[in-house]
């Protein structure tokens, strides 16, 4: 599922009924956009949030938990996805979503999310992927919808698939830097994957991928914040056998370059082992696709290198039974 990763990114569009209605509420105007999604399926609305945080003058907020925040009401528009369309706290804030009767969008493969909304509210995904494996179909679907909501520009995402193929086939050569050489400073070791701004939910992501595809812990931190409170814990890094691995972005300005060089600085004086992931995109949604997709072969490396299944994720599936009352 990782391997198609490029050709994930084209499959599907959103449906016109959809586009218009976006368009109806565009003009009408709204108060922000409320992102809703669990696990696999937030990450396509935090991605997408961070993308549009510097384009947009709407506020894009993103939630996960069975209620919405107060502020929501009918000026808002809330995005509500779920692979399934059966997750137990997506399906609470949608029921919230409509009482408070604000303008909803559901993106799922069916369940009970599609039995509850009508045809140009839903956006359609393919089913048979695992739902963090579908990131990169969710994401061009969301982040269409939104460009759609906000009034921003469409993007072509067979240059970023183009981008992301070349790019690829450059890092398995070991240009700039080959994932299975991530993978082998993380055997035994729990990664800190730590992302600045656009960066930032990627980081994130990856904590997630190797929580979910290895089985493994992972930690994730964002830069500046990193460097008023996680920093002091860098001494005892070596001995956790915490490894931080600070993505780096071509966007980053003097100031920022300079925090990230004196963090690490700080962090090897503290006897830390850093590994630096660098930019593998030239603006900010190429540099942020392909870093998902080279922290995605690391995960699944490193599933392979522990001798697990990187499909299956039997202890969520358990919990969904008892929480169903399923035993
Ligand atoms: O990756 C996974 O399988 C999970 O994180 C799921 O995405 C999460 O449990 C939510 O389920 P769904 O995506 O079906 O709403």
């Amino acid at each position: 599922m990782v391997e198609i990763f490029p050709e994930l990114l084209l499959r599907g569009s959103v449906n016109q009924d959809v586009l218009e209605r976006a368009d109806m509420i565009r003009e009408r105007g709204m108060q922000g956009i409320c992102l809703v999604g669990m696990g696999g399926s937030s990450i396509a609305g935090e991605v997408s949030r961070a993308l549009l945080q510097g384009e947009t003058e709407i506020p894009v907020i993103s939630v996960r938990d069975y209620r919405l925040p107060q502020a929501v009401n009918r000026e808002w528009t809330v995005l509500v996805v779920s692979y399934s369309g059966n997750t137990e706290e997506t399906l609470s804030a949608f029921d919230d979503a409509r009482r408070r009767g604000a303008e909803i969008f559901a993106v799922t493969t069916g369940g009970r999310l599609a039995e509850l909304v009508h045809q140009d509210e839903i956006i359609r995904l393919s089913s048979g992927l695992q739902p963090r494996a579908a990131l990169p179909h969710m994401f061009s679907l969301e982040y269409t919808l939104l460009r759609r909501l906000t009034g921003l520009p469409e993007v072509d995402l067979s240059d970023v698939a183009a981008h992301l193929k070349r790019a690829r086939e450059a890092w398995r050569d070991g240009k700039p830097i080959s994932p299975q050489s991530i993978t082998s400073a993380l055997i035994d070791k729990i990664p800190l994957f730590v992302g600045w701004r656009h960066l930032a939910p990627v980081a994130y992501r990856a904590k997630c991928q190797v929580n979910e595809n290895a089985k493994a812990p992972a930690l994730y931190s964002e830069i500046p914040e990193f460097d008023h409170n996680e920093i002091e814990a860098s001494g005892r890094y070596s001995a956790s056998r915490i490894v931080p691995i600070f993505l780096r972005s071509h966007l980053e300005d003097e100031r920022v370059a300079l925090r990230i060089r004196a963090t690490t600085e700080v962090m090897r004086e503290e006897g830390a082992d850093i590994v630096e992931i660098p930019s593998l995109g030239h603006d900010s949604l190429t540099e942020t696709l392909a870093a998902i997709l080279f922290c995605d072969e690391v995960s699944v490396d490193l599933a392979d290198r522990l001798g697990v299944d990187a499909t299956i994720v039997r202890r969520i599936e358990r919990l969904k039974r008892i929480l169903a009352g399923e035993g």
